[in-house]
């Protein structure tokens, strides 16, 4: 029996992840959600460009609810603890790639309300992605073969050009003067979720962290960039690095850091690797790359067309977990706690 889904949004991340829910046969499209007006009534398939599958999108909470799906793919803008805490009651899970891996960022009162809204529902409540969420897996794997670790490290290093969120973007300080007093705190606040994975592959890792601390930097345009969805004027914020420390006695044990540039005219004029790179300090050292590129038949016009294979690296992690938080003990569960996670149901 395939699991019956509803998927929460259809934005850049979550047209991806309900086009796969439709292909996978272990998976069943039986509700989705949407948060925009001109969305609700129209036809789920026809909202991500592809034939219409007799589902409408509904900002009708109860009615999703009523459904009783085994599981909502949760990929809204912004999380929203007391939507969660509504679905989880209900015996809902949640696969979510909205900012979610542990909860700590979250608060200590909202993780207590999850949890307990875990418990009254038998429900599980899990967050992914592709960073945080898949790379940090990724880093534990390639951790595996080591007979010591002194340290890990996880880099995302993309241009991020054509990441159509502005206000997401906006959270993380891009457009702001360089000099503006609230710059760094915007940034920590912006990336905390990064704090949480830390915090994850901490505990996967049996290691017992003293603090974590987040440093960052700003790279700004050398000329004013209209991106479409934002403008950027010249001088001010293009490109962002944060860097999460999870440190034991003064030491870091484990770094997650970002580089994000938007476009050619930055300065600095950041390198990018163009995906992730994990670097385990140990015996052995270890360097993973993950690296993507389109199939042979993939029909990518323009760069645009390039960046949703970003969005499916983002979804899919989510999507294909939906078995496991499915099948998951109740409570707040992260990789650490499912088993093997697979493309499983998308080799034909
Ligand atoms: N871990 C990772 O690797 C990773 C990477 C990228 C993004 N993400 C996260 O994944 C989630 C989805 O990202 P996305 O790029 O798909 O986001 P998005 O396209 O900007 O927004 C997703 C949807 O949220 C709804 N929405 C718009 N404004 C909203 C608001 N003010 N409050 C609540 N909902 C609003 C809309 O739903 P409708 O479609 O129903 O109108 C929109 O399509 C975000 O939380 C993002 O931070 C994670």
């Amino acid at each position: 029996m395939p699991y019956r889904v509803v998927q929460w949004t259809t934005g850049n991340v979550g047209r991806r992840a309900l086009r796969a829910i439709v292909d996978n046969p272990n998976l069943e499209l039986v509700g989705c959600y949407a948060w925009s007006p001109e969305k609700v009534g129209r036809d789920a398939g026809e909202l991500v460009g592809i034939p219409k599958l007799g589902v409408s999108a509904t900002d009708d909470v109860d009615a999703l609810l009523a459904l009783r799906p085994d599981c909502v793919n949760y990929s809204p803008m912004w999380p929203s603890v007391d939507e969660m805490v509504r679905i989880l009651q209900a015996g809902i899970n949640i696969s979510s790639t909205a900012a979610f891996i542990t909860g700590r960022s979250l608060g200590e009162a909202a993780c207590a309300r999850l949890e307990e809204a875990c418990r009254r529902g038998q429900s599980s409540l899990f967050g992914s992605g592709m960073n945080p969420g898949f790379a940090n897996l990724l880093a534990l794997v390639s951790a595996g073969i080591c007979d010591r670790i002194d340290s890990i490290s996880v880099l995302e290093s993309v241009d991020s050009t054509q990441y159509a969120s502005a206000d997401t973007e906006r959270s993380v300080g891009y457009g702001r003067r360089p000099d503006d007093s609230d710059l760094h705190a915007t940034i920590e606040r912006g990336s905390a979720v990064f704090g949480d994975a830390v915090c994850m592959m901490a505990d996967a890792l049996g290691v017992e962290l003293d603090d974590i601390v987040c440093h960052s930097g700003v790279a700004v345009a050398t000329q004013d960039l209209d991106l479409g969805y934002m403008r950027i004027d010249e001088g001010c914020v293009a490109g962002i690095e944060a860097s999460w420390q999870g440190r034991v006695q003064g030491r870091t044990r484990i770094d997650l850091q970002v580089r994000w540039r938007k476009g050619k005219h930055l300065k600095p004029d950041w390198p990018v690797e163009h995906g992730y790179v994990v670097r385990i300090e140990g015996r052995p050292c270890v360097e993973t790359r993950l690296q993507i590129r389109p199939p042979r038949d993939f029909d990518a016009k323009s760069f645009e067309d390039f960046m949703q294979l970003g969005m499916i690296i983002t979804a899919l992690p989510a999507v294909n977990a939906i078995p496991a938080v499915c099948e998951a003990p109740a409570g707040i569960r992260t990789y650490r706690d499912l088993p093997l996670v697979t493309g499983r149901g998308f080799m034909r």
